[in-house]
C-alpha cells in the first residue's frame, strides 16, 4: 500500500485510473470501516482510503483535539484489506489556502437533526468530501449508513453538482449487543458501554411500535426520549422520518407506508452517539 500526503503525488499515483473505488475515513479504523473497505473491492479497483481528521466538521466546543489518532494500526489493517493507496494529507497539503470557498448544504436537510444540533458540521463534511472527491476522483464512493444523514447529504451534492462518482451504501455494523460501531465508542466507561446498546434497542422498540400499526409518532418519539433519559442518557432527538428526504411523514405519508427511517442523537455522559434504523 501506499502511503501519500501531497495531492499532486496522488494524482501522478491514480493517472489513468478509471474505476477507483474510494472510501474517506477519519482514521481510527473498525470493523465497521473494514467492512466498508470490503464492500469497496466490489465495485471496482483500485481501493482508495483515505485518514483525515477534517476540522471544519468539528465545532468549537467538540472533540477535535481529543479524537482518537491510531494511525499506524490503522496502515496495517489497510494493508490486510488490499488498499492500493492511503491518502493522508496533513492539514496544509489538504487546506492550504486555507479553504474559504466552502460548499452550502441546503437548509431543508442541513439545518434538520444533525445540522440542528451541530452547527456547521455538514457544510465541513461536504466541503472536505467535495475535496477529497477532487483530489482522488473516484467513479464510486462507499459511506456508512450509521451517518445516514451524511450518506443522504454527499448523494444529494453529488447529485446536484453532477459529479462522476456513484455514491455506495453500506450497513451499518454492530457489536452482538446492537450497539453501532464507532470511534466515538472508546470515549465510553465500561459502564457507558454497558449501557450503550440500549440507544438501539429503543430504536427497535420504536420501529416495532410503528410496523405494528401505531401512527402517532408525536408520541412514540416522545416516550422514546422519556425513556433513555430515565436511564441518565440526554437525547437531543429521537425522530421517525422518510428515508426519501428525511422530513417528517405526514399522515397522508404514513397512511400510504411511505418508507421510514428512526434517526436518533443522545450523550451518555460525555459522549454522544447517533444511530438509526430502516423501518
Ligand atoms: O464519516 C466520516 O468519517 C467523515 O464525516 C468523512 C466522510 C470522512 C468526512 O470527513
Amino acid at each position: 500500500m501506499k502511503i501519500i500526503s501531497s495531492i499532486d503525488a496522488l494524482r501522478d499515483q491514480l493517472r489513468g485510473q478509471l474505476r477507483t473505488v474510494f472510501v474517506p475515513t477519519m482514521g481510527n479504523l473498525h470493523e465497521g470501516h473494514l467492512s466498508l473497505m470490503r464492500l469497496a473491492r466490489k465495485h471496482g479497483d483500485p481501493i482508495v482510503a483515505s485518514i483525515f481528521v477534517n476540522r471544519l466538521q468539528f465545532g468549537p466546543n467538540e472533540d477535535f483535539d481529543k479524537y482518537p489518532r491510531t494511525f499506524q494500526a490503522d496502515v496495517e489493517k489497510l494493508e490486510k484489506e488490499g488498499v492500493y493507496v492511503l491518502f493522508a494529507p496533513t492539514e496544509k497539503d489538504l487546506y492550504p489556502e486555507p479553504q474559504a470557498f466552502r460548499v452550502s448544504p441546503p437548509d431543508d436537510l442541513g439545518n434538520i437533526l444533525e445540522g440542528e444540533f451541530r452547527p456547521g458540521f455538514f457544510t465541513g463534511v461536504t466541503t472536505v468530501v467535495l475535496k477529497l472527491f477532487s483530489c482522488v476522483q473516484p467513479r464510486v464512493a462507499v459511506f456508512g449508513k450509521k451517518d445516514y444523514q451524511q450518506l443522504m447529504m454527499v448523494r444529494n451534492m453529488a447529485k446536484q453538482f453532477a459529479l462522476p462518482t456513484e455514491i455506495i451504501a453500506a450497513e451499518t455494523w454492530r457489536a452482538d449487543d446492537g450497539l453501532a460501531l464507532s470511534s466515538r465508542n472508546m470515549y465510553l466507561s465500561a459502564d457507558e458501554r454497558a449501557e450503550a446498546p440500549s440507544l438501539y434497542a429503543q430504536l427497535q422498540a420504536v420501529a416495532d411500535e410503528v410496523r405494528g400499526g401505531h401512527l402517532d409518532i408525536f408520541e412514540l418519539e416522545r416516550a422514546a426520549m422519556a425513556k433513555l433519559a430515565a436511564r441518565g442518557w440526554k437525547p437531543d432527538y429521537i425522530s421517525i422520518r422518510k428515508r426519501a428526504d428525511l422530513q417528517p411523514p405526514s399522515a397522508g405519508d404514513l397512511a400510504q407506508a411511505e418508507p421510514l427511517v428512526v434517526v436518533a442523537a443522545a450523550k451518555l455522559g460525555r459522549t454522544r452517539l447517533i444511530d438509526n434504523l430502516e423501518i
